[in-house]
């Protein structure tokens, strides 16, 4: 039987992003112990996952999940507005706002639902969003969601971003919007000049803390802790579960006015059913252990400064200097496959990462160190990424 016309656009579709080295499938991942995982049937250094302390594999977030779900059963039944607002809900929103000490926090399905949710409510038609260049894809649709005009300034760059924020109208509500640390080059914003920036124009500081959150500052509370900066009315932090937290779930920790217009507002809140008990379980869990283990966040950052030292002595240029998100710049985005691919062969999976998730012509490898591995990791990461460099000529 022939196939539908639609179905063949796509094939056609699909061929096109194939020839450009820009084709997607998806990999199986066996058992991984968030060190090492299970790629077509070979044991891998895993230097591909955003759990970097190690906590998804912890057996005391198993275990609340667990007893989460037998306690309380496997779902909530009906959205946080209904019936879905459990006691663990609350509890964990309670301790969401204490460990970023804000004035209230809510929880979210995901991330990505927070960021939609968040900027799609405080912003609207009319309204002025500011936002770095190099923002997170859920930042940029939210930004579209919302229907407000947006404004983009140059990556980090605070002045244009200053100047943007003055040229909003009077009246209108503006964001600015940054992520804490960005997903694919591993930098800091500059949050100092960002909130000065956002005070002096009225606006509100919006910042994704998905890869700071559990990584930086002296506690772990995230980019602003980083820089010894205190959680002002102005600031709303947006973060997530799944990665540093080790389970999955977004939040928004802020000012009492931007909850109650989420709750009221946010559509990606409203109209989805509560997280189940097991993952508000595993957050409260991850949130607790986050302060009682300050040793995996100092392994953490040992561990990507020895791999950052060993691969500038191989030659490599880093885009940032500290932290565990670490690109290795290539270009071309099948030139970024090939490397990957050769890395694979020598034992470590750090996939390429290839527009439209970073620009065009900056392909690289992400390599994400977690508090799960050890220092001869690193050594074996570095030698094997300097051989299969060579093989691709880079
Ligand atoms: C910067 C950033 N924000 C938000 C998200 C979305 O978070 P989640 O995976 O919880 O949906 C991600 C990654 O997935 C991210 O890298």
């Amino acid at each position: 039987m022939s196939r539908p016309a639609a179905l063949n656009i796509l094939s056609q579709r699909a061929a096109r992003h194939e020839e450009l080295g820009l084709g997607r499938s998806l990999r199986s991942m066996g058992q991984t112990s968030g060190r090492w995982v299970e790629v077509t049937g070979g044991k891998c250094l895993l230097l591909a996952s955003n759990d970097y302390l190690g906590l998804s594999t912890h057996p005391r977030l198993a275990r609340a999940a667990a007893e989460a779900s037998l306690g309380c059963g496997t779902g909530s039944g009906a959205s946080r507005l209904i019936s879905g607002t459990l006691q663990c809900h609350v509890d964990l929103e309670d301790s969401i706002a204490q460990f970023k000490e804000t004035e209230s926090a809510l929880f979210f399905a995901t991330g990505y639902m927070a960021n939609l949710g968040v900027v799609a409510t405080l912003a609207g038609p009319g309204d002025v969003i500011v936002s770095d260049e190099l923002n997170h894809a859920s930042l940029i649709d939210a930004c579209r969601l919302s229907k407000a005009e947006v404004k983009i300034y140059p990556h980090g760059e605070v002045a244009e971003a200053a100047r943007l924020l003055a040229g909003a109208p009077a009246g209108a509500m503006k964001l600015l919007l940054t992520d804490g640390v960005f997903s694919m080059d591993g930098d800091l914003a500059p949050l100092p000049g960002l909130r000065e920036a956002a005070r002096e124009n009225q606006a509100l500081l919006v910042i994704d803390d998905a890869h700071a959150t559990g990584v930086w500052g002296p506690r772990g509370r995230g980019s602003l802790d980083h820089f010894g900066l205190e959680p002002t009315p102005e600031v709303v932090m947006i973060g997530t579960f799944s990665k540093a937290l080790g389970g999955l779930g977004g939040f928004m920790a802020g000012a009492r006015e931007v909850t109650r217009s989420l709750v009221n507002g946010a559509r990606s809140f409203i109209y989805t059913t509560a997280p189940p008990p097991a993952q508000a379980a595993a957050a409260l869990a991850a949130l607790e252990l986050v302060d009682q283990l300050p040793q995996l966040r100092e392994k953490l950052h040992e561990l990507s400064a020895l791999l950052r030292e060993l691969l500038q002595e191989q030659g490599f240029k880093l885009l940032s200097p500290a932290g565990p998100i670490i690109p290795i710049l290539v270009g071309p985005a099948n030139k970024a496959v090939a490397l990957g691919e050769g890395l694979l062969r020598r034992g470590v999976f750090a996939p390429a990462i290839r527009p439209p998730t970073v620009p065009e012509g900056t392909s690289r490898l992400r390599l994400a160190v977690s508090a799960a591995h050890e220092e001869e990791d690193m050594h074996l990461a570095a030698g094997a990424l300097a051989e299969a460099a060579r093989e691709v000529g880079l």
